[in-house]
């Protein structure tokens, strides 16, 4: 048997940054080609291979693929839900022509499994808010909700058509505090501990009610890590899997931050980014991914609030 070669595209960014770690630790430093556009963290930078492209340069891709003899790619670059909604061409461009250089790799033979994230943000204003189902009205209403859309179409469509083993999950919103978040809708809830520790105060872009759904970071490297180690036989669903943690709104997520920040004051000046929260959903249901390779969440909120303060305490002291 072949040893697997991994490559990350998007190393830099909020995932990559932990999940190339996680891959690390589990397939071998040498092992994990970590990529990206800009610098990743030194513990990645020193830790094992880097190399600095752009992921729509094809022909560089393939170098790359062949200089490393890479068996495995996980897709992360992206433009999220807010900024693609600012650099609609771009959001486009991007979201899907990596996906598609990547899945006509694996379509040749040139690379053997690929993991490529999709998104709470498949849903739109007509979907069912509470407990969204993995089959349900889907009429995304963002550049970046319609390309991961699509990009799941073409992701079951290759593994129908050329058996493509390629693997998806539908992140909720991910909190973490090793790197900052690339320009999502979520990404309030991970700004509020950083100003809670540095200013006692936070004002909110999205409304005290607007609840979605979210997830620690940890959970979500781990629900990636399983997808991809589970059996093929048992990967169902070839689009992109719901997967669930919990659902909290603006004003609970402050409530657990004052149990650690007595004098922690939210104030709330919504922008753009409401509109885009609006058309999500509020809570996911994830039984298939449970049925299918045995998913299940562990970090409750007032887990995460612990976990998010403890860390950063250390950061900004
Ligand atoms: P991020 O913005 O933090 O990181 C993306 C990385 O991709 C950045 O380091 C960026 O430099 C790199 N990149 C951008 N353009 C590139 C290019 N042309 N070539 C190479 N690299 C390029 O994003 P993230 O939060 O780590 O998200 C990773 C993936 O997970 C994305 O597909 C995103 O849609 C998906 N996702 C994230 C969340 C979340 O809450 N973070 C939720 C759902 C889905
Ligand atoms: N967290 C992401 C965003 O807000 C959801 O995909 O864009």
């Amino acid at each position: 048997m072949t040893k697997d070669t991994i490559l990350v595209v998007g190393a830099s960014g909020q995932i990559g940054t932990e999940l190339v770690i996680q891959l690390r630790s589990v397939y071998g430093n040498s092992s994990v080609v970590a990529s990206d556009l800009k610098s990743a963290t030194k513990e990645i930078m020193e830790g094992g291979p880097f190399e600095n492209f752009d992921i729509m340069d094809e022909s560089r891709l393939h170098e790359v693929i062949k200089k490393h003899n890479i068996t495995q790619i996980y897709l992360l670059a992206a433009l999220l839900s807010a900024t693609a909604e600012k650099n609609i061409e771009l959001g486009w461009a991007l979201n899907m022509r990596s996906l598609s250089h990547v899945l006509d790799l694996a379509r040749y033979g040139k690379i053997k499994k690929i993991y490529w994230p999709s998104s709470i943000a498949v849903f739109g204003p007509s979907t069912p808010k509470i407990n969204t189902g993995q089959y349900t009205v889907m009429e995304p209403n963002t550049v970046y909700g319609i390309s991961k859309q699509a990009g799941e179409r073409w992701c079951e469509y290759y593994h129908n058509k050329f058996g493509v083993d390629v693997r998806s999950l539908r992140y909720p919103g991910l909190i973490s505090w090793k790197e900052k978040p690339g320009g999502g809708t979520t990404d309030y809830a991970i700004h509020i501990y950083h100003e809670a520790l540095k200013r006692q105060k936070y004002e909110c872009f999205l409304s005290a009610t607007t609840t979605l759904p979210m997830m620690y970071m940890s959970d979500g490297i781990r629900a990636t890590l399983e997808l991809m180690e589970a059996p093929a036989e048992k990967i169902k669903i070839r689009s992109s899997y719901n997967i669930a943690g919990i659902s909290f709104n603006p004003e609970e997520i402050a409530n657990t931050i004052k149990k650690h920040i007595p004098k922690f004051e939210m104030s709330y000046k919504l922008d753009h980014r409401q509109s885009i929260a609006d058309g999500w959903p509020q809570s996911i249901d994830d039984h298939f991914a449970g049925a299918h390779w045995g998913w299940k969440y562990q970090f409750d909120l007032n887990e995460i609030t612990e976990d998010m303060i403890a860390n950063l305490r250390k950061e900004y002291n």
